[in-house]
């Protein structure tokens, strides 16, 4: 069956899902809720606003509290083992209280199901979990929703390669002003680190054409900024039927009327090509912050992780980007501890970050993959070791990254406003480069891009007053610290 077909297909089990959802109504007495938690990166919160578009159209209605959902949707991540305990560590939690939900509908979807030891596991030890698929299965969630809410045996369905992209279905979005969108899937690199190939697959981009008429429709519904998402953008357009690179499809995007930012995430250093420094240059929608994971400062580990670039290429790229475009925001991604890391090589790391200057860092400690090739390497570094130099090397960002924000202390930006703050009468949103800051506002202000001064810098954040249409009197410099640990947090569980 081609596609297309499969899309058509999944459209009709949508409607016996329908059917089947007031069945579920019934035996519950109430109209079904439906919770569904992103674990991981942007690619899965992605997926996720499609997961609840589908259970929407379904007739679920969404809820923000799990106890009182009579379905509940784990889309898991397995990138670190962290990552994988806190799945098991929710699952134990919602398994006590299962019987205060006999009828409840527990699923898990997203790439930790790719991995067949953790699909034994949920076998054989969450009885109650009735509903599991992979990320190869996304686009067939219809048809498993529809078989959970009738079939009385438990459901799995992992599949171990992408056959149709999860497009053209319904998808409801977190946020009505900005959204993702998957520009490719899947990724080639094999990081020798890195789980994401193989619960992933291989890396498959979407026609120009397609990702334009999303982008086009997102921007009727009032979407004004995009992030364009993949696991490594900068590769965009391999293996499609006319050639394509990413720098031409970001001139493309930029063109959509009512787009006014445009993102992306992630780059990798070895595919950074200078047509894509000279858009980023060039186009003024393209926002001024590149996100350009660097992983380690020693060229002995970046070979063995299988990096293709090696110190100097990054710092070539660097020196290249901001040569482009100066004031461009630069974050990364940082591995401490992977195996055979001596002080020598965690030493280049530090003095790589000193010299670089990044706006903020996400940093890990090296977490062993099964399956990936550093998983058997002979010298993985001991636990205290690894956190020691973890200690280090945030304090090493912190210190680059609040030297760094500074820099923009009195400049007037716009600031695409996300949210009310905690503290009344105060608003929080990004500027351009993506920093975060807070300003007087309310919440019509949400999804507005509002003038600014950043008068106050904390470190790797800004408070601003408005310096037109400016309603709201309220004294920036006069209200607590109210940006916390908790959402710097929230932030560094991103990608
Ligand atoms: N495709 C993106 C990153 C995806 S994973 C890229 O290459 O830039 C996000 C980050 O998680 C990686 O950049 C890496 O820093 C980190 N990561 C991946 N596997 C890891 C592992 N096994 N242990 C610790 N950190 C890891
Ligand atoms: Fe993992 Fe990114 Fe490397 Fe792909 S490019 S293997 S996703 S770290
Ligand atoms: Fe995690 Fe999968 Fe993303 S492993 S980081 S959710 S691609």
């Amino acid at each position: 069956m081609v596609a297309k077909e499969m899309t058509e297909r999944q459209m009709e089990y949508l409607e016996k899902a329908r059917e089947a959802a007031v069945a579920f109504a019934e035996r519950l007495g109430h109209a079904p809720k439906s919770y569904v938690e992103t674990f991981g990166c942007q690619m899965n919160a992605r997926d996720s606003e499609k997961l609840r578009g589908i259970l929407l159209s379904a007739g679920f209605t969404d809820t923000e509290e799990e106890s009182e959902a009579d379905l509940v949707l784990y889309n898991t991540c397995t990138v670190r083992d962290n990552a994988d305990q806190h799945v098991y560590g929710r699952l134990g939690r919602l398994g006590g209280n299962r019987k205060n939900h006999p009828e409840r509908i527990v699923g898990l979807c997203g790439c930790l199901m790719q991995e067949p030891h953790a699909v034994e596991k949920i076998k054989k030890s969450y009885p109650f979990v009735n509903l599991v698929f992979g990320t190869h299965n996304l686009y067939a969630f219809p048809e498993l929703l529809f078989r959970a809410l009738t079939e009385p045996k438990r459901v799995f369905a992992i599949e171990t390669k992408t056959t149709v992209l999860p497009e053209s279905l319904p998808v409801a979005r977190k946020h009505g002003f900005k959204s993702g969108v998957n520009i490719m899937y899947g990724c080639d690199n094999f990081c020798t680190y890195c789980i994401v190939p193989y619960v992933r697959g291989r890396e498959v981009s979407r026609e120009p054409e397609d990702i334009l008429a999303e982008i086009e429709h997102l921007a009727a519904d009032g979407v004004k900024e995009i992030m364009l998402l993949g696991q490594n953008v900068n590769s965009y357009g391999k293996g499609l039927a006319l050639p394509a690179t990413f720098a031409g499809l970001l001139r493309r995007v930029c063109r959509v009327e009512g787009i006014e930012r445009v993102r992306f995430m992630t780059s990798h250093p070895k595919d950074l090509s200078d047509d894509l420094i000279i858009a980023m240059a060039e186009e003024e929608k393209l926002c001024p912050h590149l996100h350009l994971p660097v992983q380690s400062g020693s060229d002995r580990l970046l070979k063995k992780m299988n990096r293709h670039y090696d110190r100097a290429h990054y710092l070539g790229l660097v020196e290249k980007i901001r040569a482009a475009v100066p004031a461009i925001s630069l974050t990364t991604d940082i591995i401490v501890g992977f195996p055979g890391e001596t002080e020598e090589d965690f030493g280049d790391t530090l003095s790589l970050i000193r010299e670089v200057g990044f706006d903020s860092a996400f940093t890990f400690i090296y977490s062993k993959r099964t399956g990936t090739p550093a998983a058997g390497y002979p010298d993985q570094v001991p636990d205290e070791v690894a956190h020691a130099r973890f200690d280090r090397l945030l304090e090493a960002v912190k210190a680059g990254a609040e030297e760094r924000c500074g820099r923009f202390a009195g400049q007037e930006m716009d600031i695409l406003v996300e949210e009310e703050n905690r503290q009344q009468g105060y608003v929080t949103g990004r500027t351009p480069h993506n920093i975060v800051v807070h300003l007087p506002g309310s919440k019509e202000d949400i999804g507005q891009i509002v003038r600014a001064r950043l008068t106050d810098p904390r470190g790797f954040y800004y408070f601003a007053e408005r310096v037109m249409n400016s309603k709201c009197t309220v004294d920036s410099k006069s209200i607590a610290f109210c940006h916390s640990e908790e959402q710097r947090d929230e932030e560094s569980r991103q990608l």
